[in-house]
C-alpha cells in the first residue's frame, strides 16, 4: 500500500472511531497551505446520511484527528469542512521511507497481461511523425503498466503485409530485371543473393512504386500479382521479400532504439496471416460473414449507432485479405499464444472507425471471452504553426529521421558545457533532443493535436524535456560533490520548500494511478515539472554543501536524493535517458 493510501486510511479509521463510515473519503489538497495542507470534506455528506448537523460531526472528527500525532493545524471551516496539516515528524517519516525505496509510495496492481499494440512502422517506408506519437505514448504506457505491477508485453506490428511491397518488388524488378530472385529457373540460395539496395534506396523505391501504381493500370496488375506471390510464399518472390523485411526492420528497430524504445514482440502482419485459415474458418462457421458484390463482409452496425458504421471488408472482390482482417487474425494470435486480459491499440485517433469495427467483428464469434478488454488509445496529430499535421518545407510528409534532427540541431547549438568535449557533444545533444521532442509530445492530454516549435522544446527554461535534464544533473552532481555526508535520516525541516517538496512526492501514486486510468502521460509530465520547479526553488534558497547545521545539511540531501530518485523514475517512465552531464 502507498505511504498516501495509508495516510488516507488513517483518516478512514479516525472518522470511524469518531462513530462514521465513510467508503471513499473526500480529501483534497489545499491550496492554502497555512490553512491547512488538506481539507477533509465529508462531514457534509455524513450530515445527510446521519441527519445530524456538519459542524458537529466535524467537531467530533476533529476530537479524534487531535488523539494522532502526525496531523496538525487542524480546524474547522465554513459549514464543516476540516483543515488538517501533516507533522514534521509525519512529512520526515514520508520522506525518509521514500529515500530508502520509492516503490514505498506507488500502489501495485494485480499482475494480469496487457499487449500493447504501438509499433505500426511499415516496411520499407520511412518512419513518420505519426509513428513518434505511437511510439512515445506507447513505450511509456508500457513502462507505466510494468512500474504498476501488470504484465505488459509491446508488439511491433509491423505493416509488412500488402500490395505496397508488392509494388516495391514491381519496381525493383523494371529496376534489375536480372536479379535471380526473377528467374523460375534459378537454382542457388537465395539467402546468398546480394541485394544492391540499400534501406535509403527502399524508402525512396516506396513512395515512387505506389505512384506509378496509382498513374498505371498495367503496373497496378502486376503489382497485385506480385503481392499474391509474395503471400503464397513463391520462391524467389518471398525470398526477396523476405529480404526486404530484414534491411527495413533492421533500420526500424535502429530508429526505435534511439527513441529509446523497445518491444517484446516483433510480430509482422504477415506472421499475423498465418492464422487467417483458422479465423476464416471460425468465422464461416458463425454464419456472420455475408456476400456483397464478390467480397465477404460482416455487418457490425447497431441499431442505436449515431454515426454511419460500414460493414467490415474480410475479403476484397478480389480474393486479398484488408488491414481489418489483419487485425482479426492478430487478435486470434495473440489469444492463442499471450492469452491476454486487455489489448491497447496506440494509434492515432484518425484510425477509430476501423477499431471500432474489429471490437465489433471480433465479439461477433467466441475468440475472446467478454471481460477481455479491447481499447484504441488515439492520438492527436503534431501540427504546424498552420494548424495541419506538420510537413517538410516543401509540404512533403516530414519523416522521423528528419525530425529528430530538426530538433538535434537546435539542441546542439545549446550545449555550452565547457567540460564536454567537442567529440562528445553529438551524443549529448542526441540525448536532449530525443528528451525535448518526447517530453513535449507527452506533455498535453494525449487526443489534443499540438503544435510543433522547436524552440520552445529545446529552451532550456520552462515546461520542457531539456529544462528537467538540466534539472536533475544538477541535482546528482549535489549528490556527488556531498558524498562524504551521511545521508541516511532527513531529522529537520526548516522551510516552507521543503514541505510543499515532501507533500509533493507523497502525492506521486495520485499521479501514477491517474495516468493510468486515462491512458495519458500528461498528468505524470507535468508533475514531473512541478517537483523539479519546486526543487529549483528550494535549490535557490538554501546553501546545501556550506550549511553548518549538520542534521539540517544530511535532511536537505536526503531530500535532493529522493526528488532525483523520483524524477529518474518517471523520466525512465517517460522514456527519456538522462545523460551524465549538459
Ligand atoms: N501500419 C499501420 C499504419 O501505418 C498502423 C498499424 C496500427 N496497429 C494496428 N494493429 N492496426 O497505418
Amino acid at each position: 500500500m502507498s505511504l498516501l493510501k495509508e495516510f488516507e486510511e488513517s483518516l478512514k479509521t479516525i472518522v470511524k472511531n469518531a462513530g462514521y463510515e465513510v467508503e471513499n473519503l473526500s480529501l483534497e489538497t489545499s491550496n492554502r497551505k497555512d490553512l491547512g495542507e488538506y481539507q477533509l470534506n465529508d462531514a457534509m455528506q455524513l450530515a445527510k446520511t446521519y441527519h445530524k448537523n456538519p459542524r458537529e460531526i466535524a467537531e467530533e472528527i476533529v476530537k479524534e484527528i487531535e488523539k494522532d500525532d502526525r496531523f496538525t493545524n487542524i480546524n474547522i471551516a465554513g459549514p464543516g469542512f476540516i483543515n488538517i496539516s501533516l507533522s514534521n515528524k509525519y512529512k520526515l517519516e514520508i520522506l525518509n521511507k521514500m529515500n530508502k525505496d520509492v516503490h514505498s509510495n506507488i500502489d501495485k496492481k494485480e499482475k494480469k497481461r496487457i499487449i500493447i499494440d504501438y509499433g505500426g512502422a511499415n516496411v520499407a517506408k520511412a518512419l513518420h511523425v505519426g509513428h513518434l506519437r505511437s511510439a512515445n505514448i506507447g513505450e511509456a504506457l508500457k513502462r507505466l503498466a510494468i512500474l504498476l505491477g501488470y504484465d505488459a508485453l509491446g508488439d511491433a506490428h509491423l505493416g509488412d503485409y500488402g500490395r505496397p511491397l508488392g509494388f516495391v518488388i514491381k519496381e525493383i524488378k523494371e529496376m534489375y530485371p536480372e536479379l535471380p530472385y526473377f528467374d523460375e529457373n534459378y537454382k542457388g540460395d537465395y539467402s546468398e543473393v546480394e541485394l544492391p539496395i540499400s534501406n535509403e534506396d527502399l524508402e525512396k523505391i516506396y513512395p515512387l512504386a505506389s505512384q506509378k501504381a496509382k498513374e498505371d493500370e498495367a503496373y497496378l496488375e502486376e503489382g497485385r500479382i506480385i503481392t499474391v506471390k509474395i503471400q503464397s510464399h513463391e520462391r524467389g518472390y518471398y525470398d526477396l521479400w523476405k529480404k526486404i523485411v530484414d534491411i527495413s526492420k533492421a533500420d526500424i528497430k535502429a530508429t526505435y532504439e534511439d527513441l529509446n524504445v523497445s518491444f517484446e514482440i516483433w510480430n509482422g502482419e504477415s506472421d499475423e496471416m498465418e492464422y487467417f485459415e483458422e479465423l476464416k474458418d471460425i468465422y464461416e462457421k458463425s454464419g456472420v460473414l455475408k456476400s456483397s458484390e464478390g467480397a465477404q463482409i460482416i455487418e457490425v452496425a447497431k441499431e442505436d449507432d449515431k454515426a454511419p458504421m460500414p460493414p467490415l471488408l474480410f475479403i476484397k472482390s478480389n480474393g486479398s485479405a484488408s488491414y481489418e482482417t489483419t487485425d482479426l487474425a492478430t487478435i486470434l494470435e495473440r489469444k492463442k499464444n499471450y492469452d491476454p486480459k486487455e489489448i491497447w491499440y496506440v494509434v492515432d485517433g484518425r484510425q477509430s472507425l476501423h477499431f471500432d469495427q474489429i471490437f465489433r467483428a471480433i465479439r461477433k464469434v467466441n475468440i475472446l471471452s467478454d471481460d477481455v478488454v479491447l481499447e484504441h488509445i488515439g492520438f492527436g496529430t503534431m501540427n504546424g504553426k498552420d494548424g495541419k499535421p506538420f510537413k517538410t518545407r516543401d509540404g512533403g510528409v516530414m519523416n522521423l529521421k528528419q525530425l529528430i534532427d530538426l530538433v538535434y540541431q537546435e539542441t546542439y547549438k545549446k550545449i555550452t558545457n565547457e567540460s564536454i568535449k567537442e567529440e562528445e557533444k553529438p551524443e549529448v545533444a542526441k540525448k536532449v533532443a530525443i528528451a525535448a521532442l518526447k517530453y513535449a509530445d507527452l506533455l498535453p492530454y494525449r487526443g489534443t493535436d499540438y503544435v510543433f516549435e522547436v524552440e520552445k522544446f529545446a529552451d532550456l527554461e520552462g515546461k520542457t524535456g531539456p529544462y528537467l535534464l538540466y534539472s536533475t544533473i544538477r541535482m546528482k552532481s549535489l549528490l556527488n560533490k556531498a558524498n562524504h555526508i551521511d545521508t541516511d535520516e532527513a531529522k529537520e525541516i526548516k522551510g516552507d520548500s521543503e514541505k510543499e517538496i515532501i507533500l509533493t512526492l507523497l502525492e506521486l501514486p495520485r499521479i501514477l494511478n491517474k495516468s493510468i486510468d486515462s491512458k495519458s502521460l500528461n498528468d505524470i509530465a507535468e508533475y514531473l515539472y512541478n517537483l523539479t520547479a519546486l526543487y529549483n526553488k528550494f535549490y535557490s534558497e538554501n546553501k546545501v554543501l556550506t550549511e553548518e547545521n549538520k542534521d539540517l545539511q544530511e535532511s536537505w540531501l536526503v531530500l535532493t536524493d529522493t526528488v532525483y530518485k523520483v524524477n529518474k523514475l518517471l523520466l525512465d517512465v517517460l522514456g527519456i535517458n538522462i545523460p551524465e552531464k549538459m
